[in-house]
């Protein structure tokens, strides 16, 4: 290709795994994106904290640089990856108030500050994409903003985060505690030194209003999405589960829902559910991510594969970078998603799921009859039972799995359940979907 214009100037902001690779993949391929793109590209430079850090990818030190800002100013697109939230909006909203493109990957930033962003996108009709924010290498956002734009998507259920679902699954094949299960994750590098922001689900939460926001073109914000992680998810009852047919997954579960007023809304919620073993998330093993959508015409569509990793991320990152260029050659404004919709973010409780309850109960005549009327007084419905024989203490531990029912109710009926004389423990509760 004979260039005929100025490169496409490129600033990378952050060199950790997923920017080291993005800048020394553009360096190594520069001249297959130049002919995918249809211009030339210069990777302008790197913004990095320490100048000399050791890095996954080698970079040539010409190119570091620690003043993002003037990097930034000088680029046409700008690739984030720094992570955290108020250093990269600052240097976000720079970049486009300045008419340059955006490309990150911060599903914090974007959780927190997404309308911000994309109304400073319109504002200039730059672009601002983020595939690599939610399922790593998984294409989910594109195909949500674009390929389903024509069509009604109903539910999203996602396992959207690497590190629960490896300790989930050890858990499952293994038989392990949570404990054991997520120190070997620590051990094999999938879970991070500090793990908080994974097993307490506030990860996949984010990448839930992301998603939530796209499929139903309403803004989420974050606050409104409902979040349970899986410290308190016991081998005992994945060892259950398992004996059942069933999986215990940690799920982003984003939906159209209606309330009992009939108001029309959404709901976004994160929490460890029991899945038949025959739902298609039920076969997503180790770190590996996978969102299936529900859409009116479309039907069932299951996105698969790594939600982590330097190579991996790096190709959703260099997607969005190509797309970006071509606008740049092509000319116009960028595609925005649309927040057009604008319905509700419905309370919890009016979300309808099953639950399961685990109960440790006192084996004497008319409990059982004591604990249905707790139920069915709540306006839940018992869908199955099972009692274990009692032990020598005369405790025995009963299973109610309920039919489906609001949020509310369900939860009002598990406080209900503790409060009862008969009842010892609550042992555990988990949702069931999926079915
Ligand atoms: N900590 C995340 C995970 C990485 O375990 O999936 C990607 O957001």
């Amino acid at each position: 290709m004979t260039p005929t214009r100025a490169p496409i100037r490129i600033a990378v902001l952050g060199a950790g795994t997923v920017g080291a690779e993005v800048a020394a993949q553009l360096l190594e391929h520069r001249e297959e994106f130049e002919a995918r793109i249809g211009a030339p590209i210069a990777l302008s430079g790197v913004a990095v904290r320490d100048l000399d850090a050791t890095r996954t990818r080698a970079l040539p030190r010409e190119l570091l640089t620690t003043d993002s800002r003037s990097l930034v100013l000088g680029a046409n697109i700008v690739v984030e990856l720094i992570g955290g939230v108020d250093q990269a909006r600052e240097l976000v909203l720079l970049a486009l108030e300045s008419g340059a493109d955006v490309v990150t990957g911060n599903k914090a930033l974007l959780a927190t500050h997404g309308p911000e962003l994309f109304a400073a996108a319109e504002r200039v009709g730059a672009q601002l994409n983020y595939e690599a924010a939610v399922g790593g290498a998984i294409p989910i956002i594109r195909p949500l903003r674009d390929s389903l734009a024509g069509d009604h998507v109903r539910r999203i259920l996602g396992i959207v985060n690497g590190t629960t679902n490896f300790v989930l699954d050890r858990m499952d094949e293994e038989g392990l505690g949570f404990d054991e299960a997520l120190a070997e994750a620590t051990r094999l590098g999938y879970a991070e030194a500090d793990p908080t922001g994974d097993v307490s689900g506030a990860d996949a939460a984010q990448k839930a209003a992301i998603l939530a926001g796209l499929a139903f073109h309403t803004t989420v914000p974050l606050e409104k999405v409902w979040v349970e992680g899986i410290t308190g998810v016991t081998a005992d009852q994945v060892r259950t589960a398992r004996a059942a047919g069933q999986v215990v997954k940690l799920l982003a579960i984003c939906e159209r829902i209606t309330a009992p007023d009939g108001t029309e809304g959404v709901s976004a919620r994160v929490h460890p559910a029991l899945l038949p073993r025959t739902h298609p998330l039920a076969a997503v093993r180790g770190a590996n991510n996978a969102v299936f959508v529900q859409a009116e015409s479309a039907g069932n569509l299951m996105f698969y594969g790594a939600g982590a990793g330097g190579p991996e991320t790096a190709s959703a990152v260099l997607g969005d970078l190509v797309s970006a260029a071509r606008r740049h050659v092509i000319g116009g404004p960028g595609l925005i998603g649309s927040a057009g919709a604008d319905l509700p973010v419905l309370d919890h409780g009016v979300v309808e799921t099953r639950y399961q309850i685990t109960l440790a109960v006192r084996d004497e005549p008319g409990v059982l009859a004591r604990l249905a009327g707790i139920v069915s007084e709540r306006g839940v419905s018992i869908e199955t039972v099972e009692q274990s024989r009692a032990g020598s203490d005369g405790t025995a531990s009963l299973v109610v799995g309920t039919h489906r029912a609001r949020e509310a109710a369900l939860a009002a009926t598990v406080e209900a359940l503790r409060d009862a004389a008969e009842v010892e423990a609550v042992l555990g509760v988990l949702r069931v979907e999926g079915e």
